[in-house]
């Protein structure tokens, strides 16, 4: 496979291009135990989380994180002591080391916790990110990166002023079978791409702080619609210059009074790429992206889910099919093990504010286009 300075560049801008180089692994090997700058003893080898959120996907990450070499759970942060207490148990994190919302500034003085990994609702992001920061500790924070723009530039500032790094968990970023995608792309085994179809979507239970707009910031397209943008973006190595959308509600029962039910949308590269998307909370709509080339196509299905991810494809007249073995949590793991690296090693994430702030401006121009306020 032949790679261009222009194709690194591009793809280090989507945040994925060093998972596309072999040498490069998401675990890094173990820091060493030492003794800081204060005389008292580090961190330690591993880099300390404090969970922030003790919900549906932190109960995903934290089984990651204890596969990492390099990462562990120090710190649990939750309006829930009982839940924190159940929790802490499994994990070994001490007593002193759970926090509750109001005296979560406290982890300033926590040597045990590097990191904060946010898992909060959308709304919540861009405050636990910023008072992270400030108490001198480096954030993961969950997609969305947050409900607007503005928030995503807080939240960059505050962490460059703390001198603190910040990585949005895409994880798609840090998954194999996505990273094969691109390398076919970039190999040109399918030829110049033409075209891209994604979409993702689910039916809402009503009650869902995802359907209130100031929670969540909007309706699907922020949670699971924002899979299929930045895959488009990771696919093709290009930003959209030309979008165009539409939405709609159809059910009337009541959960879409704030927040739209579905949207397609368009979008248009500079090389002349086209991609529609689709993303629904009105029905089930499994994760996926094709990808039309000249000479071929990538079908990979499911695409974003926690496991059974699936590439087939047909590269020149040659048929490809492989489906991934990992099972969940092998991604959170990835996900966990890149960051600390980072933190360790004082790299840049793969996937930094950056790219958040990026996807949430061209969900701004989505909502625009349909007619959504924002
Ligand atoms: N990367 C992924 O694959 C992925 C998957 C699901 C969710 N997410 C993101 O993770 C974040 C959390 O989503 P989730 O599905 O875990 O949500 P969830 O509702 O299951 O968990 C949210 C947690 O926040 C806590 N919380 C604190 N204050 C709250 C408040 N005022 N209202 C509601 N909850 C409050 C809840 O108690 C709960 O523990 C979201 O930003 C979501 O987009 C990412």
């Amino acid at each position: 496979m032949t790679w261009t300075r222009r194709d690194f560049a591009r793809l280090g801008a989507m945040g994925v291009a060093a998972h596309l180089a072999p040498q490069i692994n998401a675990q890094a090997p173990e820091r060493k135990t030492g003794v800081s700058t204060d005389g008292s003893p580090s961190v330690g080898s591993k880099t300390g989380y404090a969970v922030i959120g003790l919900g549906r996907i932190a109960s995903h990450f934290m089984p990651g994180v204890r596969l990492t070499t390099n990462s562990q759970i120090t710190g649990l942060v939750s309006g829930h002591r009982d839940k924190a207490d159940r929790i802490a148990a499994e994990y070994g994190v001490p007593q002193n080391s759970i926090y509750s919302y109001d005296n979560f500034d406290e982890i300033a003085n926590n040597k045990t916790i590097d990191a904060v990994y946010v898992a909060l609702p959308n709304s919540m992001h861009a405050e636990y990110t910023i008072r992270a920061a400030k108490a001198g500790k480096h954030v993961l924070c969950e997609k969305p990166m947050a409900t607007n723009v503005a928030e995503c530039q807080a939240m960059i500032a505050a962490c460059k002023a703390a001198n603190v790094k910040l990585m949005i968990a895409y994880r798609c970023h840090y998954e194999p079978t996505n990273l094969r995608a691109i390398q076919l792309i970039r190999s040109g085994a399918i030829g110049q791409v033409q075209a891209i179809e994604s979409a993702f979507g689910f039916d809402i239970a009503p009650g869902e702080w995802r359907l209130s707009k100031k929670m969540a910031g909007g309706g699907p397209l922020f949670d699971v619609g924002i899979y299929s943008l930045n895959a488009c973006r990771y696919l093709t190595g290009e930003e959209p210059n030309r979008i165009a959308a539409f939405s709609s509600v159809i059910d009337r029962d009541g959960r879409f009074n704030e927040v739209e039910e579905n949207v397609g949308w368009t979008m248009k590269f500079p090389s002349g790429i086209v991609a529609s998307c689709n993303t629904t909370y009105g029905g089930s709509m499994e994760g996926y992206f094709r990808v039309h080339g000249a000479k071929g196509w990538i079908d990979v299905n499911p695409a974003f889910i926690y496991e059974g991810l699936h590439l087939r494809a047909d590269c020149d007249g040659k048929p490809i099919d492989e489906p991934n073995p990992a099972r969940d949590p092998s991604q959170f793991q990835a996900e966990a093990g890149h960051f600390s690296h980072c933190v360790q090693s004082g790299v840049e994430p793969q996937s930094p504010g950056e790219e958040g702030l990026r996807d949430l401006s061209y969900i701004t121009m989505i909502y625009r286009s349909a007619g959504i306020a924002i």
